[in-house]
């Protein structure tokens, strides 16, 4: 059943979603020099071309996760025990999780979080038809701002946060040990079964954000595009170049959007002008070593448990004791 949760959760309704995104827009286009948060690439539009990079053959991550989630299935639903509820954080299409359904014994429910409300209750319906034992709650909320979880359901096993894809990544490492922080004590005393991409080559980190088929410049530039359908604010999408390289020191992969010349825009009454070359930060997405994300979980408050990786050491799948 289909059920949504609204009052349990803090709910972003799109109204609210579109205002949060003028504010940062807008202190984006004051600041020197300009960012904003990569969750704005995730309308519509954004999610469907995330969908097409998790395809692409450079984009290593998602193939290499569903991998190593398709070996350890069994594993994993061991270490859940029976009747448990997987609580995703930035659901997507939903297509992993799965994996790990398949495997459980008796899956009992399912919240899926996610801030592109369109795209994650069209997902959550299909799989709540293909699993009508299973409870499915999704809920259309920004995951990186404070949770509310509701108890978990009495005859309900143990409580499994699932964060794949590396998204831990696009937090900066500040914010990832506060989420994980609020993870922590949403998940009441469970586990959380994290995907953290690893430190590689940076050749191969280089093409994983430059695809030859442009799709993560579009991705990109959708940020610009979905700014113009919502806000108004008139970029010409022909005028930015997407620019993704891996800063090492930073352990990270930055993606900007350079202004290809002088220009001006318009937006909340005042001229925002780009100089020729100008960069507008539009993600990081830091890549660690196991053991920095070992680390990174233990100062957050989780007791590091079993960890897979594959055989290049390309990603990583880490489960995590909650804190009780
Ligand atoms: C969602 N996130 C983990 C992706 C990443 O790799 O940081 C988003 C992405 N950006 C460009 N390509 C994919």
């Amino acid at each position: 059943m289909l059920k949504p949760a609204r009052g349990h959760f803090e709910p972003v309704p799109d109204a609210a979603m579109s205002s949060a995104f003028a504010r940062d827009m807008m202190s984006a286009l004051v600041s020197r020099p300009r960012s904003i948060s990569p969750k704005y690439f995730y309308d519509a539009e954004g999610s469907r071309l995330f969908d097409l990079i998790c395809g692409l053959p450079e984009y290593y991550p998602t193939r290499v996760e569903l991998r190593l989630l398709t070996e350890t299935a069994g594993e994993i639903a061991h270490l859940m025990g029976p009747r448990a509820q997987i609580v995703e954080f930035g659901a997507g299409s939903l297509r992993k999780v799965r994996l790990l359904l398949g495997a459980m014994t008796e899956p009992a429910g399912y919240l899926p979080i996610d801030i592109s409300g369109e795209h994650l209750n069209a997902c959550a319906a299909q799989l709540a038809r293909d699993y009508p034992a299973l409870q499915v709650q999704p809920v259309v909320a920004d995951y990186s701002a404070r949770l509310r979880l509701p108890p978990c359901p009495r005859g309900m096993g143990m409580r499994v946060g699932f964060f794949p894809g590396s998204t831990i990544g696009n937090f900066t490492p500040r914010q990832a040990e506060q989420f994980l922080r609020r993870a922590g004590r949403a998940l009441q005393g469970g586990a959380l079964l994290l995907g953290a991409d690893l430190i590689k080559d940076p050749a191969v980190l280089h093409a994983a954000y430059n695809d030859a088929q442009g799709v993560t410049a579009a991705f990109n530039l959708n940020l610009l595009a979905r700014a113009n359908r919502e806000l108004g604010t008139g970029f010409d999408l022909q005028q930015f170049a997407h620019s993704a390289f891996y800063n090492a020191p930073q352990q990270r992969i930055e993606m900007h959007l350079i202004s290809r010349r002088k220009q001006t825009i318009e937006f909340g009454g005042v001229p925002h002008t780009f100089e020729e070359g100008e960069a507008f930060h539009t993600e990081n997405s830091y890549k660690f070593t196991i053991d920095s994300m070992r680390a990174l979980a233990a100062r957050a408050g989780f007791t590091p448990g079993p960890v897979w990786t594959d055989p290049d050491q390309l990603f990583s799948v880490h489960w995590l004791h909650a804190p009780r």
